[in-house]
């Protein structure tokens, strides 16, 4: 049976391993998928252990994502415009390839929700490497600018600097004056229940506030966003869900249906927040 696993550290509370194994349900497709706790200094022998024993593929969680950037043989624009590595899959020349599906994960969660993304003006907060992930994938969208703003203003600059005039960045004192319909929180504020500094008037044209951070209650941003009237909201559990089936697509050739494993997934986390 072909072998998959997640790697991280810590890793005892990934859903990666369910969400596999309900979308091999769901498609009939037979794997292993299981959870790897990699030693801080030792993911790429944790991950060469794993091929030598016939793994086969590979998702990499926190704090890997960077170092699995070094250890791929090969890259894909996705990835290198993120600088960060979600996915392992191994091409027909028998490299292993480096892939990112975080972004294609929000954007087919977006898609999900009914959110159109054609021609809207995007904020995004924080400029880390969630914000890193995503800004390609929602240009090719087809949405018409990206904003974003962080703490560092400088780290948001440099984000922009790698794409063209459609991408900007600022400090939270300093975002463009404009309807943003779509805000996103890809800052990790909600670890310590904080959300962040954005001036409430921003609010004022947004209809869908998304976290990528998720959880059994709401977060604090969205909180705060349902607080001042933002119509719809949704955490980041779609994301997971969503980047997991671009990784089951690169390396079994079909794409789950995100929806009812993400119903799934919810209801064993008993959880009433997000959608
Ligand atoms: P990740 O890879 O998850 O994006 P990261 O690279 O450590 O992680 O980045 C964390 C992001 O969250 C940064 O944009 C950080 O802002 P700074 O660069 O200014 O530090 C942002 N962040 C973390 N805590 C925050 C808070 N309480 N309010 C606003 N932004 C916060």
């Amino acid at each position: 049976m072909n072998r998959y696993a997640v790697f991280g550290n810590p890793i005892n509370h990934s859903k990666s391993p369910q969400i596999h194994q309900w979308f091999a349900k769901q498609l009939g497709v037979e794997l292993s998928y299981e959870a790897i706790l990699a030693p801080l200094d030792g993911f790429a022998d944790s991950w060469r252990q794993f091929v030598q024993a016939g793994g086969r593929g590979a998702n990499i969680t926190v704090p890997f994502k960077e170092i699995a950037f070094d250890v791929a043989e090969r890259l894909s624009e996705r990835a290198l415009i993120a600088g960060s590595v979600n996915t392992f899959y191994f091409n027909a020349a028998g490299e292993v390839v480096g892939d990112n599906t975080d972004g294609l994960g929000l954007v087919a969660d977006l898609q999900r929700l009914g959110f159109v993304l054609q021609d809207k003006d995007i904020l995004i907060l924080g400029a880390g490497g969630a914000c890193r992930g995503v800004v390609e994938p929602l240009l090719a969208a087809g949405v018409a600018t990206v904003t974003v703003a962080n703490r560092t203003a400088m780290r948001a600059e440099v984000v922009a600097e790698n794409f063209a005039r459609q991408v900007s960045g600022h400090g939270y004192d300093d975002i463009p004056r404009r309807r943003y319909p779509l805000i996103i929180n890809a800052t990790s504020s909600g670890l310590k229940q904080q959300r962040p500094p954005l001036d409430a008037t921003y609010l004022e044209g947004c209809e869908f506030a998304y976290d990528m951070m998720y959880g059994t209650a709401l977060t604090p941003f969205l909180s705060w966003c349902k607080q001042y009237g933002v119509s719809q909201v949704a955490d980041g559990l779609g994301m997971l869900v969503g980047q997991a089936a671009e990784s089951f697509y690169l390396w079994h050739g079909v794409k789950p249906d995100i929806g009812p494993v993400l119903q799934d997934l919810r209801s064993s986390m008993q959880t009433t927040a997000g959608v």
